[in-house]
């Protein structure tokens, strides 16, 4: 068994220069991880053998983001609300569930 079940990672990446989007841009993803380390916890998710949650540069998959993604399961998913990291902690982190509608595209993409 690993020391995690499940490892999600948040990019919380913010780039001085705004040349391109970021999945920081707005604290969008400083305020996700606080909501998903929030809820997890209050959930009981967390722990050794269950779940981590940790901030991340980039992830890569800027244009396609805000991104996160969970390993060992490999499962990359944006997020545009609150409701859908809700939706992410209910159904994907608390019961194993793919949120289909959140998923990225599994396709090859560049940054
Ligand atoms: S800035 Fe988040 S994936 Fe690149």
């Amino acid at each position: 068994m690993s020391y995690y079940a499940k490892h999600l990672f948040v990019c919380t990446n913010r780039r001085d220069k705004p040349c391109r989007q970021s999945c920081g841009d707005n604290n969008i993803g400083a305020n996700a991880i606080d909501y998903l380390k929030g809820h997890a916890k209050a959930m009981g998710l967390m722990g050794v053998g269950k779940l981590r949650i940790s901030s991340s540069g980039c992830l890569g998959r800027c244009n396609e983001g805000p991104a996160i993604v969970l390993y060992p399961q490999g499962r990359w998913y944006t997020y545009r609300s609150e409701s859908d990291l809700q939706e992410i902690l209910e159904e994907e982190l608390a019961n194993d569930r793919i949120v289909t509608r959140l998923l990225m595209d599994e396709s090859i993409s560049s940054e």
